[in-house]
């Protein structure tokens, strides 16, 4: 099953898909929005197709998203795994990919969605965070949770210990929870049971 991995930033979550040898998938391809990210150079390692593509370069969301949608289609993309990918998805890759693009989040959502969820919850003082996973709706963060692993929030953290914390979990909870679902999504694709109401 040819899938890819968006990401904007350093793609250590990226990496970590791209390594996990046993999906029942194979990442085909790797899409950035951001010209000078990180995670283009990190990419060269993996052999895969990197496709750059600059919201910038285009008039509108909607012909940025179309680009994409040309190169996902041609590739034969089956699923969408965003690692960082600091964008809203819009109507065109959404109606393309329904329920098949996830998404993970730095926090245990519906707490601290959006930018920044490790300083929100380090300013809120709570004392658990963790990750979270999700199929991606129209909305920042909102789409149906998929699985979640808390992390304590010691008195001593700061941004980058906690950040490091839960980067490890991450690492192993995103390529899991894609191994799982997936594996769901094939064995149910004939009676179409609806996998995102199964809370791990
Ligand atoms: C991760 O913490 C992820 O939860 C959030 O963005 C960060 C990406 O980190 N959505 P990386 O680029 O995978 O290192």
């Amino acid at each position: 099953i040819p899938a890819a991995v968006f990401a904007s930033g350093s793609g250590s979550n990226a990496e970590a898909i791209v390594e996990e040898s046993h999906l029942p998938c194979t990442i085909e391809l790797l899409v950035c929005d951001k010209p000078a990210a990180p995670v283009i150079s990190r990419a060269k390692h993996w052999n895969i197709e990197v496709f750059v593509c600059d919201p910038k370069t285009f008039p509108n969301k909607q012909a940025y998203e179309q680009a994409i949608l040309t190169k996902l289609r041609e590739k034969q993309i089956e699923w969408i795994f965003l690692a960082g990918y600091m964008r809203l998805i819009g109507p065109t890759l959404l109606e393309a990919y329904p329920e098949r693009i996830l998404n993970i989040h730095p926090s245990l959502l519906p707490a601290f969605a959006g930018k920044d969820a490790i300083g929100q919850a380090l300013t809120a003082g709570v004392k658990v965070s963790g990750v979270t996973i999700h199929f991606v709706d129209a909305g920042m963060d909102t789409g149906s949770i998929i699985a979640q692993e808390a992390v304590r929030v010691l008195e001593t953290d700061t941004n980058q210990t906690l950040h490091q914390r839960i980067q490890a979990i991450e690492h192993r909870l995103y390529p899991e929870t894609i191994r799982y679902i997936l594996t769901e999504r094939e064995r149910n694709d004939s009676n179409a049971t609806s996998v995102d109401q199964r809370i791990r």
